[in-house]
């Protein structure tokens, strides 16, 4: 069973508002590349990261420990695009594809077992997810609530997103509607079943300052 990871890294971190890309912004000494990529490579047998284009240098530096299993290619202009490129990269014998953002560095193996476990159960698509504790409105253009959904069967999906390799590729293959922001919105437009599993608070996806602080504090905190 050879399981392959894509990390896509080529975001330019803008609402972070960094000098450097996001993948390359280090908290508590570390980027969050390297990081991501440290848990990732503990669950999977190759991995490739989609870098931004002209930081392809810097992202390999940043995991050159475990360059042994980790491939770095150039991303693309959207999410989409970058994980489509990796994914034309993966030799044809890997059974299993987990799509992991970088930006979600501190992810528990807990919830990467979870996914592994899902898809060796049979299941072609596996996506972690969160429950809402708020109350959840829809709102039309104006900004008037249309009605208030039924939060018991609403989530946040996180990643890793778990794909055999032939659903993800095929998913890929074809035109999407709207631009995806999840490699599970493809599958689900095909009209294949997608499983969800229980995500996880730490997977947090770092994204403006404020998750930077989160990410430091939750560092602080763990330091002996
Ligand atoms: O922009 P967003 O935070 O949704 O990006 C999620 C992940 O996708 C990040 O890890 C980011 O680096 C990656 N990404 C990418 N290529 C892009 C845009 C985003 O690999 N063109």
């Amino acid at each position: 069973m050879r399981i392959a990871a894509i990390v896509p890294a080529a975001g330019s971190g803008e609402r972070l508002g960094a000098s450097l890309p996001k993948a390359l912004v280090a908290v508590s000494g570390h980027s969050l590349i390297c990081r991501a990529v440290e848990t990732v490579a503990q669950y999977v047998d190759l991995i490739v990261v989609a870098a931004p284009h002209g930081y392809e240098k810097p992202i390999s530096v940043a995991v050159e420990k475990w360059s042994m299993k980790t491939s770095v290619i150039t991303g693309g202009i959207t999410r989409r695009e970058s994980v489509s490129l990796a994914l034309a990269t993966l030799p044809d014998d890997v059974d299993y594809v987990l799509v992991h953002d970088a930006a979600r560095c501190f992810t528990p193996g807990s919830v990467f077992l979870e996914v592994i476990h899902g898809l060796k159960a049979g299941n072609e698509a596996v996506v972690p997810l969160l429950g809402m504790v708020d109350t959840i409105k829809r709102i039309d253009q104006n900004k008037f609530v249309v009605r208030t959904e039924d939060r018991n069967f609403l989530g946040r999906v996180q990643t890793p997103q778990g794909f055999s390799l032939s659903t993800l590729r095929a998913a890929h293959a074809r035109e999407c509607s709207v631009e995806a922001t999840d490699d599970s919105m493809m599958v689900e437009e095909m009209g294949r079943p997608v499983l969800t599993v229980l995500g996880h608070d730490l997977s947090r996806k770092i994204t403006t300052s404020a998750d930077l602080e989160w990410a430091e504090a939750l560092l602080a905190r763990r330091a002996p």
